[in-house]
């Protein structure tokens, strides 16, 4: 299945490399929340397996569930054959073919915004056993603790954004306006603020802040809406900015220069009645 958005060759090679994992905090915190003979997760909307990488080793079985063949050919790639318990196939958030009651977790990253929410609750409530637990996070926009770097960043973000596709507004409410999971079928639901500090940081180069904003979907949108040439002179002016806020000489490459991105997650976890 082609998804548009997400499986752009050059994107899925950037996928693999420049998307952020959850941090281990966030992880555990997920974890906990689970009985202690987990067996069986799910993560859907896996892309090329950043959340599966990280919490798939906790259960017997593990499934990455993605829209787009692309997607999954790269994670299977990366991971597939290194782990037997772990499996990646192509699907979409209605779960097909994963049995009913028989989920210890369902995990989505950065993805749920995506997906036909109903549809997707329906079947989580569905495949989770009593006491599984779903787990939706996903993450806010980037910022650096500079003031000056911060506000350059700040200014690449505005740029880009403003073509972001209608779906992604429940990214920027922090998934507060998403339809929670229906009240019969879940419980104890928490919601995961940024002000709880689960973050993931990009200790990398300017070049890797270049290389993160090209796996956006909203990024495409921009190439789209103005012309590459357009899109990569948004990028040229921040990365103009950075060096001159840095006194580094314009000749300097992206990948010498340090930047410290970081992102705050958010969600919602709940557990199955
Ligand atoms: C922003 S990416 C997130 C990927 C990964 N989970 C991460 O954390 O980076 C969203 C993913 O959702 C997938 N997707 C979009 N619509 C979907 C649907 N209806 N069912 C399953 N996956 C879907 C896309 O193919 C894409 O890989």
């Amino acid at each position: 299945m082609a998804i548009k958005g997400f499986d752009d060759e050059t994107q899925v090679r950037l996928y693999t490399t420049h998307r952020p994992q959850p941090p281990d905090g966030l992880i555990r915190r997920i974890i906990r929340l689970l009985p202690s003979n987990k067996k069986f997760g799910v993560d859907v909307g896996c892309g090329s397996g950043q959340l599966t990488a990280k919490i798939a080793m906790h259960f017997d079985k593990f499934v990455g569930i993605d829209a787009s063949e692309a997607q999954i050919e790269a994670a299977k790639s990366i991971y597939g054959q290194e782990r037997d318990y772990l499996e990646f196939k192509v699907g979409l958030e209605t779960m097909e073919g994963v049995e009913n009651n028989a989920v210890d977790l369902i995990a989505v990253s950065s993805a749920i915004h995506w997906f036909d929410v109903d549809a997707f609750h329906e079947a989580a409530a569905a495949k989770l056993k009593s006491g599984g637990v779903l787990a939706i996070v996903g993450y806010a926009k980037p910022y650096h603790d500079d003031v000056e770097l911060n506000a350059e960043l700040q200014k690449l973000w505005s740029a880009i954004i403003k073509h972001a596709h209608p779906l992604t507004k429940h990214v920027f409410a922090e998934y507060a306006t998403l339809a929670l999971p229906p009240r019969d079928a879940f419980k104890d639901v928490i919601e995961i603020k940024p002000r709880d500090k689960h973050v993931t940081i990009f200790d990398g180069s300017l070049m890797d802040v270049i290389k993160f904003t090209k796996t956006l979907d909203t990024y495409n949108r921009v190439v789209q809406d103005v012309g590459k040439a357009e899109a990569e002179g948004i990028l040229a002016a921040f990365e103009s900015r950075v060096k001159e806020i840095l006194n580094c000489d314009e000749n300097k490459s992206n990948e010498e220069i340090p930047f410290r991105m970081q992102l705050d997650w958010f969600g919602r976890i709940a557990k199955r009645v």
